[in-house]
């Protein structure tokens, strides 16, 4: 894998580069695994931009998020499905048909993850999976200790998780949803691609994990074993990563 540690806005970098990669295909349907989370908020605001100015165009796109929480409706503040929603599907030229946001909602949650996996099977795989990364390393709602040849699955949130996102329910832990349903690792290693992005000394430790061999206890590095991952960083998430790796190629930019 690579990591970019940058001196320029990650989520700039990043929104750019899946402009790029979705017009090096032309007219082609392109599958875009998609985050949500406070990180992608400036991704999203470029994507948008860059679709108001005429320079990319989503008709060809499909998407499919990471992660739902369980039991959060559509119309909630803090549901993935209203953060997509109000951060790109409504600004921009998708078709609805194109987009998949896994339903935390369903009456059986074990069908609705294998319908995911089907969903993804169906249209080929998804070209580019872009990813945060929690504070304690997750991606998706992957947690610690999750193996990594998941798929789709329901998750019990650690406490960790809770705690992080408590932010987003008026710092009340006991208002965030416990479960929630997330594709799995082993899904993300499927993608073609992976474009991550860690912003922020509080994602530091997190991003060290990658000093160390793959284990599913740190679940970023999984992206060690996929063949063609990138990791977006600024200086402050990067810096408690040693200056050089013998398995990861790490550029200044
Ligand atoms: C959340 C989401 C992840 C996201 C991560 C980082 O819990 N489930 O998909 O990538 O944690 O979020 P943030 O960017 O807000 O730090």
């Amino acid at each position: 894998m690579r990591i970019r540690v940058l001196h320029q806005s990650v989520e700039t970098y990043a929104a750019n580069y899946i402009q790029q990669k979705i017009n090096s295909v032309g007219a082609s349907r392109f599958v875009l695994g998609l985050p949500t989370g406070s990180t992608a908020l400036a991704m999203y605001a470029r994507l948008r931009e860059l679709h108001q100015q005429g320079q990319l165009d989503f008709q060809q796109i499909v998407t499919f998020n990471m992660d739902e929480y369980v039991g959060l409706p559509p119309t909630h503040p803090q549901s993935y499905h209203y953060y997509m929603e109000k951060e790109l599907f409504s600004a921009v030229n998708i078709p609805l048909q194109n987009t998949h946001i896994l339903n935390g909602q369903a009456d059986d949650l074990q069908a609705e993850c294998r319908a995911y996996e089907d969903a993804i099977t169906q249209v080929g795989g998804i070209d580019l999976f872009i990813g945060g990364v929690g504070r304690n390393g997750h991606i998706a709602f992957n947690e610690p200790g999750t193996p990594f040849d998941i798929r789709t699955h329901l998750v019990t949130l650690a406490p960790a998780t809770l705690k992080a996102n408590a932010r987003f329910f008026d710092n009340d832990i006991s208002r965030v949803p416990t479960h929630a349903l997330t594709v799995g690792t082993g899904t993300v290693l499927d993608a073609r691609e992976l474009l991550f992005m860690a912003t922020g000394a509080v994602k530091a430790s997190a991003v060290a994990t990658l000093a160390h061999a793959p284990n599913p206890d740190e679940p970023l590095t999984a992206l060690k074993l996929h063949p063609n991952a990138l990791l977006l960083a600024d200086e402050e998430a990067a810096s408690l990563l040693p200056a050089t790796l013998s398995d990861v190629e790490i550029i200044h930019e």
